[in-house]
């Protein structure tokens, strides 16, 4: 019997081999691309699959074509700096405290005027709007009363049951039962912070980490201790348990798949020691796995509850990066902390949205979900790879750039002496948002660093913006 593969991976199998053969160095800069013909016999593609990949990895910066002659690598494509990796003892306990900024950088977040490069999610455009919008509309005319009555915690079954069939797709043995919804992985991850930690106690969180976790951190009254990050491997577990050995930690918050800004992720046997490191020291994990759909490799990362044999790890996520944000439709497995979670749910905020809940079980059930989400995994590698090559085109010479295993966002380092609020005030004067790096820590260590979203398509209107910008970083060091 033969199976036949669907277009999207067979042109991203292109993509994948002629990107594997310039990392490996088999092509370097300035030689010239298999020929279409030569590589549609190797690969069993048709020539026409190959001639979209090939125009594609044109428009990413990683090959140009030539007239009559073929495509060529092209010569920036080695020449963009990765992020480089940095110390690695744990700096002190701290008390977050942004002020206002946080507040400045939502505050522009739903103008349609402004180049979205400040938010963190793939842009609308690359998600199933009508799909959805009919599974929708079948559940409200089929179930009007359901769709409007509450659906207290832990949440629809049908969803939770169609959740945990996900969770399958990565050896992750997960029941309907393991399973509450919350209202976004927001509520997931500050629902779990306050399960397991009161004011006063230290959380370890990743350096550089997601924002909102220190915001959480902070608004609790809580402390945090920041653990360096290696951008290609995550967590550094040595400086974290250094960190157990000299402070009282309540609990550990990271992204072990596809962290945000970095976009690193955890070799598996890593993710397994981190998760035995802290079942040895009874510290629960508070995984944040937003983005562990979004992957580039060829394989499902596992999150680090696949490890989790002593039911420590709460792990958190939502449809906000593969579906739906506006939704608002995430969940917690919560493993030993389930009980406690489900009451301060039902305290705090009882029941999630029952209309979006229905709707994308019944979106999911219709296995939509999972061909849209190799399509979306396949858009999002490409817009960060043209990004990466935008980015390393515009900036000042010495910026570094992180290479991102999966998600779609770019943490972008700039010379010393750049000031990423700065950068971040002149920018929006051009009605353009950039993330300052100086949010990714309690310590002010990333003032030189931004995080740039390319989740929204690369037309003319992005690519000037990301041209203006690099030109303001280029002015903020006089260049
Ligand atoms: C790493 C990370 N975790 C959690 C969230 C929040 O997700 P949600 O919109 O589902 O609350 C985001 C959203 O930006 C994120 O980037």
């Amino acid at each position: 019997m033969t199976v036949t593969r669907p277009e999207t991976y067979k042109y991203d199998q292109v993509s994948r081999y002629i990107n594997e053969l310039i990392e490996k160095g088999d092509l370097k800069p300035g030689d010239k691309a298999p020929s279409l013909r030569k590589l549609s016999k190797q690969l069993g593609v048709s020539i026409a699959t190959i001639t979209q990949s090939y125009v594609n990895l044109e428009d990413q910066g990683i090959l140009t074509a030539k007239p009559q002659s073929g495509f060529y690598v092209n010569a920036l494509v080695n020449q963009i700096n990765d992020i480089g990796k940095s110390a690695a003892t744990p700096g002190q306990a701290r008390r977050v405290r942004f002020g206002e900024l946080f507040e400045e950088v939502f505050r522009n977040a739903n103008n349609p005027r402004i180049v979205p490069f400040g938010t963190s999610n793939p842009s609308m455009d690359f998600m199933p709007v009508k799909s959805l919008t009919r599974a929708t509309r079948s559940i409200i005319s089929r179930y009007p009363q359901r769709s409007m009555d509450y659906l207290f915690p832990p949440g629809d079954r049908k969803l939770r049951e169609q959740i945990a069939q996900q969770y399958a797709q990565n050896y992750t043995r997960v029941t309907a039962d393991d399973i509450i919804i919350t209202s976004g992985a927001t509520e997931a991850l500050s629902i779990s912070l306050r399960t397991v930690a009161k004011r006063g106690d230290i959380i370890a969180v990743e350096s550089p980490t997601y924002f909102a976790v220190l915001r959480m951190i902070e608004q609790m009254g809580m402390l945090a201790v920041e653990i360096d990050t290696d951008p290609v491997t995550g967590l550094n577990l040595d400086a974290l348990e250094e960190a157990f050995d000299t402070m009282d930690i309540k609990a550990v918050m990271a992204s072990p798949n596809t962290s945000n800004p970095l976009g690193c992720q955890m070799p598996e046997e890593r993710k397994r020691e981190l998760v035995n490191l802290l079942a040895e020291r009874d510290i629960p994990l508070i995984e944040d796995d937003v983005y562990g759909s979004v992957y580039f490799g060829d394989k499902p990362p596992r999150p680090a509850k696949s490890y989790d044999l002593n039911n420590i790890v709460l792990s958190c996520s939502s449809f906000s990066k593969t579906l739906a944000p506006g939704h608002r439709v995430g969940w917690v497995i919560a493993g030993r902390y389930h009980k406690k979670f489900l009451q301060y749910k039902q305290a705090w905020s009882s029941a999630t949205s029952s209309i979006n809940q229905l709707a994308l079980a019944e979106f999911l059930s219709s296995g939509q979900y999972d061909r849209h989400l190799v399509r979306l995994r396949v858009a999002m590698r490409e817009q960060v790879e043209r990004g990466r090559f935008m980015i390393a085109k515009n900036f000042p010479e010495g910026t570094r750039i992180s290479h991102p295993h999966g998600g779609n966002v770019l943490w972008v380092e700039m010379p010393k002496g750049c000031d990423s609020i700065d950068i971040f005030n002149r920018a929006l004067e051009h009605n353009i948002a950039i993330t300052p790096g100086i949010l990714f820590s309690a310590t002010r260590r990333f003032r030189n660093h931004l995080r740039i979203n390319c989740g929204s398509p690369w037309n003319e209107s992005t690519e000037t913006a990301l041209k203006t910008l690099g030109k303001i970083v280029c002015g903020c060091r006089g260049g």
